[in-house]
């Protein structure tokens, strides 16, 4: 029997990850997590929690044991709702969509993209560093993922600006059946109800990449029922991921100015420092597998059945792997972090995210000295992103 063997052989955590304090600053929480163990088990939300980087890893790149197919979530409802999307499917089901969905976000693919992103994050930053104060999240953090991604993505001109709100409540539904995952419930069938009926032929920005997925299903690439959740892959995290990122890097150099004149002096330390800030301020901050086959780890055997959160914020955070974790380094390069998760399911999103971010930072570091953090930053409580409703600052 699964029951006899859940928890057995890992200490036991009574935390609640999901409490509104804990998901507000989550780094001492998941501090006391990892000090029991690597792995443990979470009495109320009855899953293993991995807080390890080498065990967090060892379950993204086995999907044989971890699987995706029935779901990544936190509920059972969810876990239904979005079954059969790239992100909650295995094997060569995965595989073949992942196809289809990454075709226009490899590096070939966006290098034509490049000149239009680098230009259009000159030309904000020109004009908000006119302004001196401004919000970063809504004035420079969404930017680019509203004017440049969402327009790529093709959705109807209603839907476009429905994504926003869409993606962050589709998160929240992510989290355990609590208060906060109901009361987003109804957007996220708005959305589901939006994938199915609108973002559909005919009605999509033609040469779009929700068009192109359409047209895989036509010429039998992937099956034509998978569409809807086939949208919804590039409907959720298409934005809002890219959004936090930016947003936390300026909170980040707002408070470790050191770290800003090391990247002001040499440019090239961009790349690694958008690697430091995903590692830091992982946007998502996790999701579950479920077994389908026993997982032994040391003394502990992970029943077939159960389910692991796999946390990859607590992760990025891991002393082990990373020395001195809570000290923000942009010289760090932390290339192997798990911001963007790994092995199959690996974002596939993240040249397009890195292209966002690194052309935000290169047209700041022409422009701004220093970033004042002017009024309180306000945080957003989401079950799975890490990052800000509002973030004041006033540039020098
Ligand atoms: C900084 C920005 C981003 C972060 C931190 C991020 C993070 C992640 C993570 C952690 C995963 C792994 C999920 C898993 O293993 O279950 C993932 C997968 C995915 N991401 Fe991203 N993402 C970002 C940007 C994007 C963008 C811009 C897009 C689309 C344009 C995107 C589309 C996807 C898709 C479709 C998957 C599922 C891939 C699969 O299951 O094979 N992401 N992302």
């Amino acid at each position: 029997m699964v029951d006899e063997k859940l928890g057995a052989g890992v200490p036991h955590s009574s935390i609640d990850l999901y409490a509104p304090a804990q998901l507000l600053d989550p780094w001492e929480g998941y501090r006391q997590l990892r000090e029991l163990g690597s792995i443990a088990w979470l009495t109320d939300l009855q899953m293993y929690a991995f807080t390890g980087y080498a065990e967090a890893k060892r379950a993204l790149t086995n999907w044989q044991t971890f699987s995706s197919a029935s779901g990544v979530m936190m509920n059972e409802t969810m876990n239904q709702v979005l079954r059969g999307n790239t992100l909650c499917s295995d094997g060569e089901r995965h595989a073949a969509q992942r196809r289809v969905i990454i075709d226009p976000l490899t590096p070939r693919a966006l290098q034509p993209l490049k000149p239009q992103i680098d230009s259009m994050a000159k030309e904000l930053v020109d004009d908000l560093v006119m302004r001196k104060t401004f919000d970063a999240v809504t004035d420079l953090a969404q930017h680019l993922p509203v004017n440049i991604v969402a327009n790529l993505v093709g959705l109807p001109e209603e839907g476009r600006s429905q994504m926003l709100v869409w993606a962050t409540q589709m998160f929240n539904c992510f989290g355990p059946d609590n208060e906060r995952t109901r009361a987003s419930m109804p957007v996220l069938e708005e959305m589901v109800e939006y994938a199915t009926t609108q973002a559909v032929p005919g009605k999509l920005k033609p040469g779009s990449w929700a068009e192109a997925v359409h047209h895989a299903a036509a010429r039998g690439v992937i099956d034509p029922s998978a569409c809807p959740a086939l949208m919804i892959d590039y409907m959720g995290p298409s934005l809002d991921t890219t959004i936090s990122a930016i947003a936390s890097a300026v909170y980040l150099f707002a408070e470790h100015p050191d770290q800003w004149d090391a990247v002001r002096g040499n440019a090239e330390l961009i790349p690694s420092a958008i690697n430091e800030v995903l590692r830091m301020e992982s946007p998502i901050q996790g999701w579950s597998r479920y077994l389908l086959q026993d997982a032994v780890f040391g003394d502990a055997t992970l029943p077939a059945g159960s389910r692991a959160l796999i946390l990859w914020g607590a992760a990025n955070r891991d002393p082990v792997k990373y020395p001195d974790p809570d000290r923000f380094d942009v010289r760090r390069n932390p290339i192997d972090h798990l911001g963007f998760g790994a092995g199959p399911h690996a974002c596939l999103g993240m040249n397009l995210a890195k292209m966002e971010i690194g052309a935000v930072l290169e047209a700041l570091i022409a422009r701004v000295e220093r970033f004042e953090i002017s009024g309180s930053p306000e945080r957003a409580l989401n079950h799975v992103l890490r990052g800000f409703n509002r973030l004041e600052v006033t540039v020098h």
